[in-house]
């Protein structure tokens, strides 16, 4: 996923680029670049490696341009390089353009523009995007925005671009397609990017362009058409982001931020939707299927990564409490293994972003063939948000560490209070346990408060086992998936290798890693496996293991065995992934620190996976 931004009104435009770009970074972070309008002189800066780097370059220059475009990259074709970097910019040098997205069938329009006798600087599918456009526009002696239009309906792929030309030097055009764009209204001036964060600090009005639209944007006037030319209506939102929501806070990293906020962020989820003390759950973005859901013959979850191990405890959730059968997909698989869907069956796909690809298409394969899509998403306005059916937003604010954590613990509490809801209205809970359960979720932001207080302990662990080459991650039932997730946060930040099973898989196989220096990290606070966990942890230390264990405060038997244990507080055991996961972040977190690594934008890695 790359970030792109663009402005044109009366202020320099280069400064309010450069500051866009960094908002945007933690969406790719490997080149970037920005292109301006000199008067009628296109000037294009652009440098491998992060926004920084491209600002060293431009430190002693001053442009009064007062309109531009921006991008920092994550790459998909060509390497990381200068040349590579957008914008580009069309053969004639006329035209420059930035680009989210891929262009699948770059390769036969490069055959054709070549044949043509056009030349490419760059690997980039982008560069002979604009290319395309410069051919269409020069040979049928089109305006800026028709030639767009026209390549448009040629090109195969996603893309969100913004486009600008020497020749109509007051324009900006931008288009969008399976990938993410807002535009901001300021006064005679517009603020075009990837997602509000660079445009909430200029205003709240914004529109979230929709699919294959176009915008035609000068400094008095924005007008939207569709690709066959047909003029849109556009809704003007008011954003609700604020513009500390998306600054560190004083916190070193954004993902320390993060962790750190979960209780406030748990706290919002539930926020207008659950009383504890009336008994009372309303979630109002699935009343319209409330019937379908609760009468669901199967319930499938669709998603990937952090979200997948959100949609595993839901699995055990729904199934324990609705009895209601539910299969879990990695949304990279069921959208390629022409999976059984029928009408009506129910599909509910887990989303931080909202705009991850594979996620993306398995829903519309699923929607293809009449199923109920819900969404749980973060991102306001976001891709999945306006494919879905029905839904819930989990207004955990914007989580920009790469690392997901409050989203995580925010999906699984909207996911406990649709299981809730489905289990109180079919009756396979006791009223009873139905009020004692809105009780223990509604105490869960204080209790992810104390969880937070073992930061210390945990910190002092981690600079035992900094430097460990490999980690287990071992639990049992609802915190089976935890320890997926657990693992998945230390690879994907420290770059240790890590790997999640289930406590009980380990003597088939996995036990022949252990060893004094293999640490093996158990969750395993009481619950209805516990005995069994504790004897996983003992085969564990007969073979040299090092053991850390997350346990219940107050257990005393773990911590005679483990050679380290940290306490967290008790809750019930569906709603124990809330609490157990919070040292397992911080443990990632610190280890990432200590070895140096880049905590808020891992190498390799973007915030959200748009493209396969
Ligand atoms: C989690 O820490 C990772 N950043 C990654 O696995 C992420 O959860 C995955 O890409 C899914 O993203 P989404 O929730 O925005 O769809």
């Amino acid at each position: 996923m790359c970030g792109i931004v663009g402005y044109i009104g009366g202020k320099p435009a280069f400064p309010i680029l450069l500051k866009g770009l960094k908002r945007l970074e933690y969406r790719g972070y490997d080149s970037a670049g920005v292109a301006l309008l000199e008067s009628t002189n296109l000037e294009v800066l652009k440098k491998k490696g992060k926004v920084s780097e491209l600002e060293k370059l431009t430190e002693t220059k001053t442009y009064s341009s007062t309109i531009g475009i921006g991008h920092t990259r994550w790459a998909t074709h060509g390497e990381p390089s200068d040349k590579n970097a957008h914008p580009h910019y069309s053969s004639d040098q006329k035209l420059a353009i930035i680009h989210n997205g891929i262009i699948e069938n770059y390769g036969a329009l490069k055959t054709e523009l070549s044949e043509k006798g056009y030349e490419f600087r760059s690997d980039t599918d982008t560069e002979v995007f604009i290319t395309f456009i410069e051919d269409i526009k020069k040979t049928l002696d089109l305006t800026l925005e028709d030639a767009v239009r026209i390549a448009l309906t040629k090109v195969v792929g996603a893309y969100a671009i913004v486009i600008m030309s020497t020749e109509e030097p007051d324009k900006l055009i931008a288009a969008r397609k399976g990938s993410p764009m807002v535009i901001g209204l300021g006064k005679n001036e517009y603020y075009i990017a990837s997602d509000a964060s660079p445009i909430v600090e200029y205003t709240n009005e914004v529109i979230y362009m929709e699919d294959e639209q176009i915008a035609i944007i000068t400094r008095n006037d924005l007008t939207i058409v569709d690709t066959k030319d047909v003029p849109q209506k556009a809704e003007i939102h008011k954003l609700d982001l604020k513009l500390e929501s998306i600054e560190k806070g004083g916190y070193e990293h954004f993902m320390l931020k993060e962790i750190f906020e979960q209780p406030r962020s748990i706290a919002d989820c539930m926020r207008g939707r659950l009383n504890a003390t009336e008994g009372l759950l309303t979630l109002g973005g699935i009343r319209n299927y409330s019937e379908a859901l609760t009468n669901a013959e199967k319930i499938v979850i669709v998603a990937c990564g952090t979200s997948w191990h959100a949609g595993l405890v839901a699995e055990y959730i729904f199934e324990d409490l609705c009895r209601i059968p539910v299969e879990v997909e990695y949304a990279s698989e069921f959208r390629y293994r022409n999976p059984v869907i029928r009408e009506g069956d129910i599909l509910i796909a887990i989303s931080q972003s909202g705009e991850t690809a594979d996620t993306l298409a398995a829903i519309e394969l699923a929607k293809s063939k009449g199923a109920i899509i819900f969404g749980v998403v973060n991102t306001v306005g976001s891709s999945i948000s306006r494919i879905t059916h029905e839904g819930a937003y989990l207004h955990a604010g914007p989580e920009i560490g790469v690392a997901s954590t409050k989203a995580f613990t925010a999906q699984l509490t909207i996911l406990a209070m649709i299981a809730l809801r489905i289990a109180s209205k079919k009756g396979t809970i006791s009223e009873s346990k139905y009020r004692e359960l809105l009780v223990d979720l509604e105490n869960i932001p204080a209790k992810v408060e104390t969880a937070l207080k073992s930061d210390d302990k945990v910190k002092e662990i981690s600079s035992l086992f900094k430097d460990a080459r490999n980690f287990l991650y071992l639990g049992r039932g609802y915190n089976f998936p935890v320890a997926l997730e657990g693992a998945l946060k230390l690879k994907e930040i420290s770059y240790i290798h890590a790997e999640g099973y289930p406590a009980a898989e380990m003597k088939h196989g996995p036990i022949a890693l252990i060893d004094e220096n293999m640490p093996v990290v158990f969750i395993a606070t009481r619950d209805s496996s516990y005995d069994k966990i504790v004897s996983n942890i003992q085969e564990v230390k007969s073979r040299k293991g090092k053991v850390i264990a997350i346990v219940t405060e107050g257990d005393v038997l773990i911590p005679k065995m483990a050679d380290h244990t940290i306490e967290v507080p008790a809750t019930h055991e569906a709603l124990m992934p809330l609490v157990s996961v919070i040292p397992l972040q911080l443990l990632s977190y610190h280890i990432a620190v200590m070895r140096g690594a880049n905590v808020d934008q891992p190498r390799n890695l973007a915030k959200s996976v748009t493209v396969e």
